[in-house]
């Protein structure tokens, strides 16, 4: 299971941060919030107390910015800018389509400071391109290469889709919301891509 990160500062001091930013003082602050002087010491200097979302929002309209204003940022992941992630340590995710383990995913390194990358080593399990199963697009760039086996791409409209077959060593891009499924070609047994999510 992934561990909670640890935050760069509290929501407290982000909160004590911005009220001083515009120059509240905590009096003021205690009164629109409709609470005493003490519990927004309490709220400030012990990690925010118990802040729920919609109280975040309400003190971020008090304060005239954003709840995401207001939330820290995470500890870095990297080490002097890199991160590794052991064989052992990647997540292994069964992508089950119509029934079938149609791909299982191996989850490669991800950082918190680029979230949107996210790359897979991706097993093809079926090799019928007739037993296609298609997803309905991704809001993600993809990039895909074919470490092992040879690919049959279909994208597009399911009914009437484009296809391709893309031999080991070859690649490609899918652009966003473009529903696509991958098979191995037919009868080659499962297949490796590398896909790049970003
Ligand atoms: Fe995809």
């Amino acid at each position: 299971m992934a561990t909670t990160p640890a935050l760069e500062e509290t929501y407290g001091q982000k909160i004590k941060g911005r009220r001083e930013h515009i120059k509240m003082d905590r009096a003021s602050f205690a009164k629109v919030l409709g609470l005493s002087v003490d519990d927004v010491v309490a709220m400030e200097e012990k990690d925010g107390g118990e802040l729920t979302l919609e109280k975040l929002t309400q003190i971020a309209g008090i304060l005239g910015t954003s709840a995401s204003d207001l939330t820290p940022e995470f500890v870095t992941d990297l080490d002097g800018g890199v991160r590794v992630q052991a064989p052992g340590d990647n997540p292994v995710v069964e992508g089950m389509r119509a029934g079938t383990e149609y791909y299982t995913y191996n989850c490669l390194v991800r950082t918190r400071t680029l979230p949107k990358l996210v790359p897979l080593l991706l097993e093809v399990n079926v090799d019928d391109p007739a037993k296609a199963e298609f997803n309905g697009g991704h809001d993600a760039h993809e990039v895909i290469f074919c470490m092992e086996g040879d690919i049959h791409l279909k994208w597009g409209d399911p009914d009437n889709p484009k296809e391709a077959t893309v031999p080991e060593g070859g690649s490609f891009y899918i652009a966003p919301n473009v529903p696509h499924t991958l098979t191995a070609t037919k009868g080659s047994g499962p297949a490796k891509v590398v896909s790049v999510n970003f």
